[in-house]
């Protein structure tokens, strides 16, 4: 969890509706009061039929029980629209989405949002036929015109035992939202290009050499940048992470695929953060057929393509951020790949530290700019690091405009 979540102290208000997901909404509310946020629920009657409000009551941890109707506390609709900052219903029916853009006022939460005019996230769940209606679909657009973010359901089983649109979106997609609307957009009008994890080199059809890489670094970096309004371009390696809110997501395999997008995408972005660990060798020969079990078996390895000095020799380079991941202080190692890679800034991390490099939430660095400036940053969960360095790409960037290299 970040520390420096900027849900922390915030008010917020989830409306819980008459759906198959509701209990995902106890997963949500715990999930916004471990961030720190000062949370309140409102409920449908319909989904008492699926979810108790102590469930809600003892997740939200808030000192008032969830409200569960227009009569409970009078005014309750009026009072809580000065006090929320962001309202979010989820799970949100086609019923209740229904009321907010008719103007229909006849539960609490209806109620309560014509008298709101403030932040709303809705994350719809329904059946597809219901979801894809065209009665529905008017209304969402019309929701979506007022300026209410639909965090769009995903595709798959449903619980009415169909295939299709209408899933709730999870969890982590709709604390994306919540956190973006409180940060900053000083990253808007900004394509940012970031890679992830690992790569995979093949020996055969089912064996492959890759490395420890976990993916977390770049995908907070790519989410971070995104909840500051940036165009995000990420290019992943294999990973088990849940993808960021990004414009453009590239998933590759190998070293020689990373390349390619990068190469391709480098040139139409203003900044490019390499945070994947992209194999520096793979086999000499790749087997098209199983390699057969024996004693022994001699592999070859050659050296991949170097992703970061081809995007040195662009014509048109972004202001380029690059990882090194080393075992043993060899901060000379860092400041010489600055150099010869005509990097702008390099982020060196020892792995073997406890707390730092891959497959961990944390991570310890130093940031190495250009004119040999270091900052040795302490320990920190990746989500705040991921910030910290966007601070300091922002600053730098803002420096170099003004020398015009940048
Ligand atoms: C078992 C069951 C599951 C339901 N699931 C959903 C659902 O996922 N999404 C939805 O929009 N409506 C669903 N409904 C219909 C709503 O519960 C119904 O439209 C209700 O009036 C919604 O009220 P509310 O919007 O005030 O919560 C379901 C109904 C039942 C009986």
């Amino acid at each position: 969890m970040p520390k420096r979540s900027p849900l922390k102290n915030k008010r917020l208000l989830v409306g819980v509706t008459g759906s198959v997901a509701a209990y995902k909404a106890v997963e949500l509310v715990r999930r916004l009061k471990d961030e720190e946020a000062d949370v309140r629920v409102m409920m449908t009657s319909a989904s008492l039929n699926f979810i108790t409000p102590l469930s809600l009551e003892l997740a939200s941890g808030a000192a008032k029980k969830p409200l569960t109707g227009l009569w409970e506390e009078p005014l309750a609709h009026v009072n809580l629209a000065s006090w929320a900052e962001l309202f979010i219903i989820a799970p949100a029916t086609a019923n209740t989405l229904g009321k907010l853009a008719n103007g229909i006022a006849d539960d609490l939460i209806s109620a309560f949002f014509l008298a709101w005019h403030g932040g709303t996230i809705i994350a719809p769940a329904m059946n597809p036929g219901m979801y894809t209606h065209k009665t529905f679909g008017k209304n969402l657009e019309f929701l979506r015109s007022l300026g209410v973010t639909e965090i769009e359901p995903e595709t798959g089983a449903l619980a009415c035992g169909v295939e299709g649109v209408g899933r709730m979106a999870g969890i982590e997609r709709i604390m994306d939202a919540a956190r973006s609307a409180f940060t900053p957009k000083d990253l808007e009008g900004q394509s940012v290009l970031v890679t992830a994890g690992p790569t995979r080199e093949p020996l055969d059809p089912v064996r492959f050499i890759s490395n420890r890489s976990s993916g977390k670094m770049g995908f907070a970096l790519a989410r971070a940048a995104a909840s500051r309004g940036a165009a995000v371009t990420l290019v992943t390696g294999p990973t088990a992470l849940t993808p960021p809110p990004v414009e453009k997501l590239i998933r590759v395999e190998t070293t020689s695929e990373m390349k390619d997008s990068v190469l391709k995408e480098a040139p139409s972005s203003r900044i490019l953060i390499m945070a994947a660990a992209p194999s520096d060798f793979t086999p000499e020969v790749s087997s098209a057929r199983k390699i057969v079990k024996s004693d022994t078996y001699d592999l070859r390895l050659k050296a991949t393509h170097d992703i970061l000095l081809e995007v040195s020799r662009l014509n048109r380079r972004p202001f380029t951020v690059g990882f090194a991941a080393e075992t043993g202080r060899l901060f000379e190692r860092a400041q010489e790949k600055l150099e010869k890679k005509d990097l702008d800034m390099i982020i060196f991390n020892d792995v073997t530290k406890a707390g730092a490099g891959f497959d961990c939430d944390t991570n310890q660095v130093s940031i190495f700019g250009r004119d040999d400036r270091r900052e040795d940053v302490p320990v920190m969960e990746k989500e705040d690091l991921a910030h910290l360095i966007l601070d300091r790409i922002l600053a730098l960037a803002v420096r170099d405009k003004d020398k015009e290299t940048f």
